[in-house]
């Protein structure tokens, strides 16, 4: 298809010639690579929040980044995805072989990323489905605007209305929700369940090819977390990275993770497997800071990694 094409011929990443360490990822091939990205809030860009994040996520793998109450999780879903309350002082982002810190929110949805909102906004007036239409066919222009390419056009590569139906229809019965859902306004009047729901929907609709996923810190209540559980397991595949940023160990026992990263203080301070979160549930952040070599004035108790509700096993694994 051309918009396949036209994503691609167009561009050179620069640093295509000039591997700088041994996980260089192909141009286009879909890995996000974080370099000393150090992030303030726009207001202060003298008070940075993170001081020197370096990730690698290759193409389909889970992460999970875990850290203590204002450690910048949120600062790092933000900051990759755009958004204007904050500024990048200094450090790289690239995905697919091209630098994204230059593009707007939009393009780099184009360019599959897709963030879950810890709190999403209410919409009254704008259905689900025109919603979601219009993010679809937004998403379908592709990153280099092309003419051809009209998205509200079914002959130049927008969705038409059966398609999109159809699509719907497999998506709900997927995520085993209401199609009711569909004609309903925009998180209006939503719980937080529907609103995690809703989140999980656009996510299967827009297929992201990196999925940033920012749980609340409190007051993320059962419910919440099996439909977030379970929409990522239903819609994992190789095609999809996902990074998971979670307060909860919990979480974890129904999305495995590939990796587990404690981020602290703005810097990730260890990165392992699966048994890294085990052994956070166990000691809490405390003895992972110090050995960290760094000081915390906080008590050990403090801590702990809350304990999140139990949930009912999900069917679906990985
Ligand atoms: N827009 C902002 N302006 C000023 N300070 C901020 C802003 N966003 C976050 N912070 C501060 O940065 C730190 C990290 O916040 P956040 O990224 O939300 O942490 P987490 O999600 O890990 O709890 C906190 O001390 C928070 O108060
Ligand atoms: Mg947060």
């Amino acid at each position: 298809m051309t918009i396949e094409r036209t994503t691609t011929a167009a561009e050179q990443p620069t640093n295509s010639h000039q591997p700088t360490n041994s996980h260089q990822p192909a141009a286009g091939e879909q890995h996000l690579v974080i370099r000393d990205l150090h992030v303030a809030p726009a207001g202060h860009p003298d008070q940075e929040i993170l001081q020197g994040i370096d990730l690698d996520v290759g193409k389909g793998e889970v992460h999970a980044i875990m850290g203590p109450n204002g450690s910048g999780k949120t600062t790092l879903a933000y900051a990759l995805m755009g958004h204007p309350a904050y500024i990048v002082t200094k450090g790289e982002v690239d995905w697919k072989g091209r630098h994204i810190l230059k593009l707007s929110p939009d393009k780099r949805a184009r360019l599959g990323l897709f963030l879950a909102f810890q709190y999403p906004t209410a919409i009254p007036g704008l259905s689900v489905a025109s919603f979601i239409r219009s993010a679809l066919n937004a998403r379908l222009i592709g990153i280099d605007h092309n003419g051809d390419i009209d998205p509200t056009d079914p002959a130049k590569g927008g969705i038409n209305m059966r398609d999109f139906r159809n699509k719907m229809r497999e998506k709900f019965k997927l995520l085993a929700m209401d199609e009711g859902f569909a004609s309903r306004y925009v998180n209006e009047g939503f719980s937080g369940g529907e609103k995690k729901r809703l989140e999980m929907l656009q996510m299967a609709v827009l297929e992201p090819e990196m999925a940033i996923l920012d749980e609340t810190d409190s007051g993320l209540d059962i419910d919440a977390l099996r439909i977030v559980a379970e929409g990522v397991n239903a819609m994992l595949n190789p095609n999809m990275g996902v990074l998971l940023i979670t307060h909860y160990q919990r979480l974890l026992n129904y999305i495995t993770p590939d990796f587990v990263h404690v981020l602290a203080q703005g810097r990730i301070v260890k990165s392992g497997g699966k048994d890294l979160a085990l052994r956070l549930e166990d000691e809490g952040y405390g003895p992972i800071l110090r050995e960290a070599g760094l000081e915390t004035s906080t008590p050990d108790d403090a801590l702990l990694v809350p304990i999140a509700p139990d949930i009912e096993p999900v069917s679906v694994g990985h």
